[in-house]
């Protein structure tokens, strides 16, 4: 064999140098990683990383002794197991007694005040995060075991799992010469080495946003989706396969600890800042009382704010400080009585399932729908919930005339969680996805690999109806005063096969249509021809192209002038584009592919419907916003979220949800929550409605 020197220039030519470089390497790595993850505010770019990464990789690959498995470049997962070995927890891992009232929670400091023989005790509330506990074990500083809670005495071995979570450190302390907290954080004290054996306590949980984003991704391979994030990070931490894990963005928090050897730690609150000072993520958002009254202001505030966070949970943890009391206060069952979960009012109820009903989108997917009593959730009264598609109702074993769980959390919609078999009469009758379209009759499809059905009728009136609403809707076309019930009727009237047909009616056929009188059918009229002149970026949005919605045809819009030189690009042109992805290429080319809807673009033409982006060429230099990211928080006075978002875009800016570094402003409202409250941590600056509005007339 040749030597690794000899095939590879570069690479250093004896071990003992290959390994300095390789500690050296995975120093950086570790640190980089620490400051893009934990920190979220990475010191270089992507691609310098991957060069380190790349080094690392390619000295491992030469001199494979060096491979161990905390190596960085170990967090892609290893071979599938067999089956997930046990671990005993030599401290058990307990769970929480729940309080849902404040009284409860009064009840309950009363009771361990006089247990611990003390008028007043200090104490740490912290959120309760929804995710999966996992104990983690390092020995002289290195993660060598990961394990899930199980029942609490016995779990399973998730080593290679834990691995690849990002947030989670291979090595303690991580390396980094300062460590950043935010305001109210306990302080981070100096360390100067790993402990001998520490095993750090915390929740695995997938971020709001990251779990959209993979359901969102399953769906469009047409795999299994999640129903909730916890879910999502239990089903993605508990694969045999590690290198699934490694694909799933899990985050994670460290709130306590077990075995603890080498360090004296006195009180809670000095635990977190040794756990922030090792470099494990602890959450921004816990605080330190001497009294329960501000305590529970606290929590309650923040309870009222939680939705807004990009993580779910279901509650606050209200612990007591001083370790030292923990033995003296004891252990009911499973549940300390140091601490205690201030729960959430509750978003989960139960109702009846009365009927499944399915509806036709834009795409001819069929999306079965549940029809429900109507029951009140944290405060909003539900009477439908989506159940996806088929296969989520078959998992469930939903049938109908089932007590189910009906949950809501934030704005997310609400979801048919499970049914409660335990109350079935009997008279439920199971449920399957009909062989055809309720629409037009015609066989439905399931694609290859898919869960979804499709109506595959390109002349199927239901998707006709969705289609035509879409094209006139307000971020597409925006005709007003057509909305889903005009498209229904216009449809059913055959006055519209496509929604070019919109700028041929005339005011007879308008008037002959339900609801529709002299004035309001001149009014519709005139509503049609403004459309027309919306120029390039709308247009393109309101054809319904699968994967381009308003931002990506912003983006098009940007690129190129005219409807014409977009139907003239080629896949690869397209692809070339930042932020355009091979998939949507691809389905902008097939679209304009087929001859249906190249029909449906030259009738556009004939009506006078503009195909121009608006302004000349090099437009986005122009625009106010261009090249500036935005995030929104609070309530605006007079824009509603959507309505900022299309006002930013539409001069050029772009919108994202989370604060980071790459923010340039936040737009606060009322009840600005923790974004704002991460903007100003970071130094991203604050703007309020009238600013944004200001900086759009100024640049003009
Ligand atoms: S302390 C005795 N702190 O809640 C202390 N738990 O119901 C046990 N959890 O299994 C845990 N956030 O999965 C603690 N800040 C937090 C937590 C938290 C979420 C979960 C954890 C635990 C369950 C107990």
């Amino acid at each position: 064999m040749t030597s690794p020197q000899a095939r590879l220039p570069g690479l250093p030519a004896t071990e003992e140098e290959a390994r300095q470089r390789a500690e050296q390497l995975r120093r950086a790595i570790e640190y980089h990683n620490y400051r893009y993850y934990v920190l979220d505010d990475p010191e270089i770019s992507d691609a310098a990383y991957d060069a380190l990464m790349n080094e690392l990789r390619a000295l491992e690959e030469a001199f494979p002794e060096l491979r161990t498995p905390d190596s960085p470049t170990q967090r892609v997962g290893a071979p599938p197991l067999e089956r997930f070995e046990k671990v005993h927890h030599e401290v058990p891992m307990l769970s929480l007694g729940n309080a849902f009232h404040a009284d409860d929670v009064r009840r309950w400091y009363r009771r361990v005040c006089r247990l611990a023989g003390r008028e007043q005790l200090d104490l740490v509330v912290e959120p309760k995060i929804d995710g999966l506990a996992v104990t983690l074990l390092y020995e002289r500083g290195r993660l060598v075991r990961g394990a899930t809670r199980g029942d609490g005495l016995t779990g399973e071995d998730v080593t290679p799992n834990v691995r690849t979570v990002r947030h989670i450190p291979l090595v303690i302390p991580v390396p980094a010469p300062e460590r950043r907290r935010a305001d109210g954080m306990p302080p981070f004290p100096p360390v100067d080495g790993p402990p001998p054996r520490l095993e750090v306590r915390g929740e695995v949980y997938m971020r709001k946003s990251d779990f959209e984003a993979l359901n969102r991704r399953q769906a469009e391979r047409g795999e299994k989706t999640f129903a909730n994030p916890r879910n999502a990070a239990a089903g993605s931490l508990r694969q045999l396969d590690s290198r699934i894990t490694a694909r799933r963005p899990l985050s994670f928090f460290a709130y306590g600890v077990g075995i603890v050897e080498g360090v004296e730690l006195t009180t809670h609150w000095e635990l977190l800042g040794y756990l922030g000072a090792l470099g494990f993520p602890i959450n921004p958002d816990s605080r330190l009382f001497a009294s329960l009254d501000e305590a529970l202001a606290y929590a309650d505030a923040w309870l009222e704010r939680r939705h807004e966070l990009d993580y779910e949970a279901d509650g606050l943890v209200f612990k007591v400080n001083e370790i030292a009391l923990y033995d003296r206060l004891g252990i009911t069952g499973r549940e300390p009585r140091w601490a205690i979960a201030y729960k959430a009012p509750p978003t989960e109820a139960v109702t009846v399932l009365e009927d499944i009903v399915v509806n036709v989108g834009r795409t001819g997917q069929v999306v079965p729908t549940a029809v429900l009593r109507p029951v009140e959730v944290g405060g909003v009264v539900v009477s439908h919930a989506t159940l996806h598609n088929a296969d989520y109702i078959q998992e469930r074993d939903l049938r109908i005339g089932d007590h189910v769980i009906v949950k809501r959390a934030g704005d997310v919609i609400p979801q048919v969680v499970r049914p409660l078999p335990e109350l079935r009469t009997g008279a439920e009758r199971p449920w399957q996805m009909p062989n055809r379209c309720p629409s037009c009759g015609e066989p439905l499809v399931r694609p290859e690999g898919e869960v979804a059905y499709y109506c595959t009728n390109v002349a199927c009136p239901a998707q006709l109806v969705r289609r035509v609403e879409y094209f006139a809707s307000r971020n597409a076309m925006d005709i007003e005063g057509f909305g889903s019930k005009q498209a229904a009727r216009f449809v059913e009237l055959g006055l519209l096969k496509d929604p070019a047909d919109l700028y041929f009616l005339t005011k007879e056929q308008i008037l002959a249509v339900e609801g529709f009188a002299e004035k309001s059918a001149e009014n519709l009229l005139r509503a049609i021809e403004a459309s027309k002149g919306r120029g390039l970026a709308r247009l393109l949005t309101a054809l319904g192209i699968r994967y381009v919605g308003s931002t990506v045809a912003e983006l098009l819009a940007r690129h190129y002038a005219s409807l014409d030189e977009i139907m003239a690009a080629s896949q690869e042109e397209l692809e070339a584009i930042e932020g355009i992805g091979p998939r949507t290429a691809a389905s902008l080319v097939e679209w304009f592919s087929r001859p249906q809807n190249r029909e449906m673009v030259e009738k556009l033409r004939r009506a006078g419907v503009r195909f121009e982006r608006l302004g000349p060429a090099g437009e986005e230099a122009r625009e106010p916003l261009a090249g500036l990211t935005f995030v929104l928080t609070g309530t605006l006075p007079t824009m509603t979220r959507e309505e900022a978002k299309a006002f930013i875009q539409a001069h050029g800016g772009r919108v994202t949800s989370s604060v980071s570094r790459k923010t340039d402003y936040v737009v606060a409202g009322e009840k600005a929550g923790s974004k704002l409250r991460r903007a100003q941590e970071l130094g991203v600056p604050v703007i309020s409605e009238e600013e944004l509005r200001r900086m759009v007339t100024r640049g003009r």
